[in-house]
């Protein structure tokens, strides 16, 4: 595991949306402190949605929101409005309950019938925003993720073709299991992140949890794994359920 990971055990869910929600508020503010904007990366599925909705409830309006900036670190191959759309769940618990500029929230074309085309208009999307040139991985403030059962985060599942990307930004990526395709954030770009925050909840996570952190099996097989940044901070915020298979040491 990274050297920079750091591993907060929380007792309960609540215990870890607002821990999260506190590292959120915290990365806004130093990063509008230092780079005079925020760039985040969101995670989908349904663990963050209790912290959308919690940042929502205390969405204090001396946040800097006009200096913040959404995208997300994957999303399904579906329209906006698909009840799967990550970007759906962000603007039911997000975007549409707190002051947002429109013009500051950057979703994958789900809608594109051509998986890559939408991949490669995202990447496109992001280095215009950072001005990055081909070549530069550009480093988002923060990057949030989950992980999957399966030890896969963003869409980065167990031997699919993305996990060996070295060069793109984001990636179209063919998960076998589900019969789709996903767009996902490539390894290179999650690890030249500033700050990344896993948010790991429940008991059916405590397996892969422990595989992550403490297991010998390759990061084919479990991708969060190679989730290494090299110059940012890592934090596993974590609840007591998930952590049931976690040495007592770690
Ligand atoms: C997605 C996510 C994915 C998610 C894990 C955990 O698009 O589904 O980005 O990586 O974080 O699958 O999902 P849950 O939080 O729903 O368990």
């Amino acid at each position: 595991m990274s050297t920079t990971a750091e591993v907060r055990r929380l007792t309960t869910p609540q215990d870890l949306f607002q821990a999260a929600a506190e590292e959120f508020i915290r990365a806004a503010n130093d990063a509008v402190a230092q780079r005079k904007r925020f760039a985040v990366a969101l995670s989908g599925g349904s663990t963050p949605r209790s912290l959308y909705t919690l940042l929502a409830a205390n969405a204090s309006p001396s946040l800097p929101w006009d200096r913040m900036f959404f995208f997300f670190g994957d999303e399904r191959h579906v329209p906006p409005d698909h009840p799967e759309s990550n970007y759906r769940m962000a603007n039911e618990a997000l975007f549409s309950k707190t002051p947002i500029p429109a013009a500051n929230i950057f979703r994958v074309a789900g809608e594109n019938p051509d998986a890559s085309a939408a991949a490669g208009e995202y990447e496109k999307n992001i280095r215009d925003f950072f001005s990055a040139p081909a070549g530069e991985f550009p480093r988002f403030d923060l990057i949030l993720l989950g992980l999957g059962p399966d030890g896969h985060t963003a869409s980065l599942f167990p031997e699919t073709q993305a996990l060996q990307e070295k060069s793109r930004l984001v990636a179209a990526n063919w998960v076998e299991k589900f019969k789709t395709s996903r767009i996902t954030f490539t390894l290179p770009l999650l690890n030249a992140a500033h700050r990344l925050s896993f948010l790991v909840s429940g008991t059916d996570k405590a397996p892969a949890l422990h595989e992550v952190l403490e297991g010998k099996a390759p990061g084919e097989e479990y991708p969060a794994k190679l989730v290494q940044p090299g110059a940012g901070q890592l934090i596993w915020f974590v609840d007591r359920a998930a952590a049931s298979e976690l040495s007592a040491a770690a």
